[in-house]
């Protein structure tokens, strides 16, 4: 027996229905996108490795543990993409359209970790990712999470997330705040766990995330950050505060949320969900001004954001059962005899001709007719045409509503007029 090959663990197949599902809800995500005027950036999915380890920073999980890196035939170390923020940036400076104006851009496709898999977590999987460069006052953080919250009310998810928000402050009120926790934790290394041991000469930001429940505990009396931060970083995030609350946003201020990646300050916010998955982060993101400089362009304030498409569409799965993955055809075109089988793809094509919207699908199964009416039932048909043996003369066709039964017998040149007095 011939082994059978199957994907890699980590990395799933979108069938059809789950792609319907997906597709549907990325078409609301886009369609709220470009009412705010944003557009749209395609990037590659390989990008130099160096690119991702500058940006994302050395001592973090997704440079240390989870790219995945390979030689290309020149020896040269690429990186299939982990996340899109690093990829914009690396694009705004080569074509040099970060320092002559703002631009809002949004891209959407998979990126690449090796994580361990389980529900919500996978090594490929898909996001949906806004960057904005140019602007660095507090309205369009706000902005950026007024928009989220619009795509969570048509997706009819909005009661089952919640925002949080913090400020990193400025580079040097972080490091400030890092030393204070290096002093803090250096003084209980007996409470740690050996990661958090690891992560205190490393990143100690990083032990703020632990799910180790005596480093949890032991948290409730490290310094806050919010006491490090310096009086601009108070101001931008006291005046998003302000916009979230005339916004009608609600918000809980997490002095503990750091994010995971290094190139944030000041604003960072997470939109989670406890109940459908322990991978309750569905859209995560933050300021990051230091990035497009730190890349080799000119200072350009920047923020963005990232949303897990899978997550979300198990979300609104587990919750908008009117978000239905089968969309029904139209027009179903059978055939009852050999003889009349050649007629059925060209009445389709100039139907399609005259109807580019309306879902028109051929049947080429053969077999008996019942069958034919059957699959027509299981695509949803409204209307079935039918191509008749005993129509002996070749411009009559059998129209058949499937939802009221009505049947009638037509000659070809009155079905545009039928079909648009149907469907229109
Ligand atoms: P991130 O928090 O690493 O941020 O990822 C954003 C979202 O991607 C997560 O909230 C989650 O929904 C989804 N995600 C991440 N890893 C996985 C995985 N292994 N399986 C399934 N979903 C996953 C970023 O990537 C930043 N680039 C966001 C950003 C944009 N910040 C500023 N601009």
């Amino acid at each position: 027996m011939v082994n059978r090959i199957q994907s890699v663990r980590g990395m799933h197949d979108y069938l059809p229905a789950e792609a319907l599902m997906f597709n549907k809800i990325e078409k609301i995500l886009v369609q709220v996108l470009n009412s705010y005027g944003y557009r749209e950036i395609i990037l590659p999915i390989v990008e130099r490795t160096s690119l991702f380890k500058r940006a994302i920073g050395e001592i973090t999980d997704v440079v240390e543990k989870e790219m995945y890196m390979f030689k290309d035939r020149h020896g040269e170390s690429l990186t299939l993409r982990p996340e899109g923020t690093a990829c914009c940036v690396r694009a705004g400076i080569q074509h040099g359209l970060l320092s002559r104006s703002e631009q809002r851009w949004w891209y959407s496709g998979p990126m690449f970790r090796y994580e361990r898999p389980q529900k919500g977590r996978y090594r490929q999987f898909h996001q949906l990712g806004i960057e904005v460069f140019g602007l660095p006052g507090p309205n369009i953080d706000a902005e950026l999470i007024i928009l989220t919250a619009r795509w969570w009310r048509q997706l009819g998810v909005i009661n089952y997330l919640s925002l949080e928000i913090n400020s990193l402050g400025s580079m040097e009120a972080r490091l400030r705040y890092r030393s204070a926790l290096f002093s803090f934790f250096k003084n209980r290394l007996q409470f740690l766990d050996e990661e958090s041991k690891k992560r205190i000469y490393t990143n100690p930001l990083r032990i703020l995330d632990s799910k180790n429940s005596t480093v949890k505990m032991m948290l409730n009396e490290a310094p806050i950050l919010s006491d490090y931060l310096d009086k601009e970083s108070q101001e931008h995030f006291m005046k998003l505060c302000r916009l979230l609350d005339i916004n009608g946003i609600q918000y809980t201020i997490n002095p503990f949320l750091v994010r995971g990646l290094d190139y944030y300050n000041r604003t960072v916010f997470e939109w989670v969900n406890s109940s459908v998955s322990s991978q309750g982060t569905l859209c995560a993101g933050g300021r990051y001004d230091h990035l497009v400089s730190h890349l080799g362009g000119n200072f350009t304030p920047a923020v963005g954001l990232a949303l897990g498409l899978e997550r979300l569409v198990m979300l609104v799965n587990s919750i908008n059962t009117t978000f239905k993955s089968f969309e029904p055809i139209d027009i179903y075109i059978i055939a009852s005899c050999n003889s009349r089988e050649a007629e059925v793809i060209v009445l389709a094509e100039k139907l399609r001709d005259s109807f580019p919207k309306i879902k028109i699908m051929t049947n080429y199964s053969g077999g008996k007719l019942k069958k034919k009416f059957t699959d027509a039932n299981k695509l949803g048909a409204r209307i079935v045409l039918l191509l008749g043996e005993n129509e002996n003369l070749s411009n009559i066709i059998t129209i058949k509503d499937l939802r009221t039964g009505e049947q009638n017998l037509l000659e070809s040149d009155q079905l545009i007029k039928l079909i648009r007095d149907k469907f229109y």
